[in-house]
């Protein structure tokens, strides 16, 4: 159907800004339930092996609320699988992890690890978890997502994002592939109001997967009205 096209919507930040203090605002669960109604179509967390943002209480309570088809973003260690088979979320999505890195730098290789990944991919589908990989756009990966049973394909959009030559083509002969290969093409990182919609005008990708730069876009076009409130509120204390 044209013009179908869902938005996942990462709330990672909400947490990091809730750890920042220490307490519990803002809390990513209740703001996942404010977005129901605004165009957001899923819930995309990622929890990490060192907890840095989404910790396991909020994995569970978003899981356990499923307003909205819930992406679990995990690497593929046999502690994450074992926390995804037991919370069932809708869909689940391998990335690489590294504990360094500030965010998912770079696509999975699933073309250097079927071994390891196939058994993964394997407990998460008979759990009746959708299972997507988190690739760069490159034809031997695409292919061994295939073979190794994944039934989805996010592709990693930060190398377009970052303005790398070529990438809007390549992104665009993966996005082809994928749906040749019989997977469902979803795509993803670092996109912002300025670089989606030539990813979103491929027909192919049918979801696309935004964190960062809303939550950042959020204080623009939030702040003016927690700030009215927060004042209207004094100068009513004192009426
Ligand atoms: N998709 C995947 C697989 C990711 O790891 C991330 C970042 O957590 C995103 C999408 C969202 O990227 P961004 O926060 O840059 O929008």
């Amino acid at each position: 159907m044209p013009g179908k096209i869902r938005l996942g919507v990462n709330i990672d930040h909400v947490a990091t800004l809730r750890n920042a203090r220490g307490g519990n605002h803002p809390d990513p669960l209740t703001i996942a339930k404010a977005l129901i109604g605004t165009g957001m179509d899923g819930i995309t967390i990622h929890l990490r092996e060192d907890r840095r943002h989404i910790r396991d209480a909020d994995a569970e309570a978003i899981c356990a609320w499923a307003g909205k088809p819930v992406n679990f973003e995990m690497a593929a260690t046999a502690e994450m699988v074992a926390i995804a088979t037991r919370l069932k979320p809708h869909g689940a999505c391998i990335v690489p992890e590294r504990r360094a890195e500030i965010t998912t730098e770079g696509g999975l290789d699933v073309a250097g690890n079927r071994a390891s990944l196939a058994p993964a991919i394997a407990r998460l589908k008979d759990a009746g978890i959708r299972v997507s990989l988190f690739v760069d756009p490159e034809p031997d990966q695409l292919e061994a997502c295939a073979e190794i049973g994944a039934q989805v394909v996010e592709l990693h959009t930060g190398a377009y994002a970052n303005g790398k030559l070529g990438e809007l083509d390549r992104l665009r002969h993966a996005a082809a592939l994928t749906t040749k290969l019989g997977l469902e093409c979803h795509a993803g990182h670092g996109l912002t109001f300025a670089n989606v919609q030539p990813i979103a005008a491929m027909r192919e990708v049918v979801e696309l997967n935004i964190g960062h730069y809303l939550i950042g876009e959020a204080l623009l076009t939030g702040l003016p009205a927690a700030i009215a409130e927060m004042k209207r509120l004094m100068i009513e204390a004192r009426l």
